[in-house]
C-alpha cells in the first residue's frame, strides 16, 4: 500500500476482550461499514443490528439516549441539535393538516411561534390558555378533536406550575397526547405522571456549562418508534461531540442542580424581603401562590427565580445594569449565573390581554442561579436591589 492510500487506512486498534475505556469514545465518524454487502443489506432491511450514518444513529448519540431515558423514566429517546430543534420535529413528526393544538400563553416563545406560525402554515390550528385554568381546559377538550398538548412546568419566565395529573388526566380521557417541556424541572423530576412526550433543551441544565447545544424528546418506545425516521428526515441531528460534552455533564447534574436549587432559595428569600421587590416567583417559596401544587409535584424547584420590581422598566435596567456577577444573556441552568429583563425575551407576540395574563411586567426580571458561592452571589444582587430602589 502507498504511503497516500495507508493515511486514508490508517491501522485499526481495537482494545483486546476484557479491556474497556472507562470514559467511552466519542465515535466521531458519519459512516459505519459491515464486512460483507450482505450483511449491509441485511442491516437495511432491519434484519441486523449495527449503525450505518450517524443522521439516523450513532453509538455516542445513543449511549446519550439510552441514559436520559433511563432518568426521566422512559423507554426511549431521540437527541437533537437543539432544544427547539427536539420541539420542532416534535411538532412536526406528530401532527398533519386540520389538527388542533392546545397551549398556553406562558409557553416559552419561540414554542408559541412554531405553534404559530409553522404548523399555522400546514392548516394546524391551536388554542392558547392560562396555564392554571382547567376548566378552560377542559371546554377546550370538550369542544374540538385535540391532537396535543403541550405545556411547560414551571413555566419560563414566571414559573408558573401545571397541574400535571389534572392535565395529564383530561387530555387523555380527550385522546389528546401530552407533552411536557420538562426543562425548567429536570430530567429527576416529573416521571410519574402520566405525561406521553417528554422534551428537554440539552443546552442547559444537562450540558451545565454552557459550551453546547442539544435537545432531547424521551417517551414510551412505540411513540419514538413512529417519531425515528421523520427525526432522521428532518436532520437536525446532535453532533456525537456534542453528545460527549453532555454525557460528561450528566455526571455532575445532579450535585449542581442540588446546589443550583439551595442557592436560589436563598436568593428567593432575600427577594422576598426586599423593598424593592413588588412579588418573587419562586415555586419553593411558600409565597409562591402554588407553593402547595409544586411542593407535591416537585422535590427540587429549579434555578430559575423571576421576580418583579415595583419600579418598573428603569429599576429593572439599574438592576441589570449594576449586577457583577450574573452574565446578561439568555439561556439558564449553567454553572454560571445569568439575567434577562422583559427587552431580552424576544418578540412574543401576545396580545395585551394575554401579555397581562402571561404574568410578565415592565419590572419583571429572571435570574438563572449558578454555582458561585452563595454568599457572593445574594451580596451582588442585594447591592442591585438597593440600586433599583434608589
Ligand atoms: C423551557 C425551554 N424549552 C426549550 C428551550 C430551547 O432550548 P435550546 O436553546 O436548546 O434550543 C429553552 C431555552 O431557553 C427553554 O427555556
Amino acid at each position: 500500500m502507498k504511503k497516500r492510500t495507508r493515511v486514508n487506512h490508517p491501522p485499526a486498534v481495537e482494545l483486546p476482550p476484557g479491556n474497556h475505556a472507562v470514559v467511552a469514545p466519542i465515535y466521531q465518524t458519519v459512516k459505519f461499514e459491515f464486512d460483507t454487502l450482505a450483511e449491509t443489506e441485511a442491516f437495511l432491511r432491519g434484519g441486523r443490528p449495527g449503525f450505518y450514518y450517524t443522521r439516523a444513529s450513532n453509538p455516542t448519540t445513543r449511549q446519550l439516549e439510552q441514559l436520559l431515558a433511563e432518568l426521566q423514566g422512559r423507554e426511549e429517546c431521540l437527541v437533537t441539535a437543539s432544544g427547539v430543534g427536539a420541539i420542532a420535529q416534535t411538532l412536526l413528526a406528530l401532527t398533519r393538516q386540520g389538527d388542533h393544538v392546545l397551549c398556553f400563553v406562558e409557553t416559552y416563545n419561540p414554542t408559541r411561534y412554531l405553534i404559530r406560525r409553522l404548523l399555522g402554515r400546514f392548516g394546524i390550528t391551536h388554542t392558547m390558555l392560562g396555564i392554571e385554568d382547567l376548566a378552560a381546559v377542559e371546554r377546550e377538550l370538550a369542544a374540538r378533536a385535540t391532537r396535543l398538548v403541550l405545556f411547560e412546568s414551571p413555566t419560563n419566565p414566571i414559573t408558573r406550575i401545571a397541574d400535571i395529573e389534572a392535565l395529564t388526566r383530561l387530555a387523555r380521557a380527550a385522546g389528546a397526547l401530552t407533552v411536557m417541556d420538562n426543562t425548567f424541572a429536570g430530567f429527576h423530576q416529573h416521571g410519574e405522571y402520566d405525561v406521553d412526550i417528554f422534551i428537554h433543551s440539552l443546552t442547559k441544565y444537562a450540558s451545565g456549562a454552557g459550551d453546547v447545544m442539544g435537545g432531547a424528546v424521551i417517551a414510551r418506545g412505540e411513540l419514538i418508534r413512529g417519531m425515528r425516521t421523520d427525526f432522521s428526515a428532518l436532520g437536525g441531528v446532535l453532533d456525537p461531540h456534542a453528545a460527549f460534552l453532555i454525557l460528561r455533564g450528566l455526571k455532575t447534574y445532579f450535585v449542581r442542580y442540588q446546589a443550583q436549587c439551595a442557592s436560589a432559595a436563598q436568593l428567593a428569600q432575600l427577594l422576598d424581603a426586599h423593598p424593592a421587590v413588588a412579588r418573587v416567583h419562586y415555586p419553593g417559596l411558600a409565597s409562591h401562590p402554588q407553593h402547595q401544587l409544586a411542593a407535591r409535584q416537585m422535590r427540587d424547584f429549579g434555578s430559575i427565580v423571576s421576580f418583579d420590581l415595583t419600579g418598573g422598566e428603569a429599576a429593572g435596567r439599574r438592576f441589570a445594569d449594576t449586577l457583577q456577577l450574573f452574565a446578561l444573556t439568555a439561556s439558564l441552568g449553567s454553572t454560571e449565573s445569568l439575567v434577562i429583563t422583559p427587552s431580552m425575551m424576544g418578540g412574543r407576540e401576545l396580545s395585551a390581554a394575554q401579555e397581562h395574563s402571561s404574568g410578565l411586567t415592565a419590572g419583571t426580571i429572571r435570574l438563572s442561579i449558578g454555582l458561585e458561592d452563595p454568599e457572593d452571589l445574594l451580596a451582588d444582587v442585594a447591592r442591585a436591589l438597593d440600586a433599583a430602589h434608589s
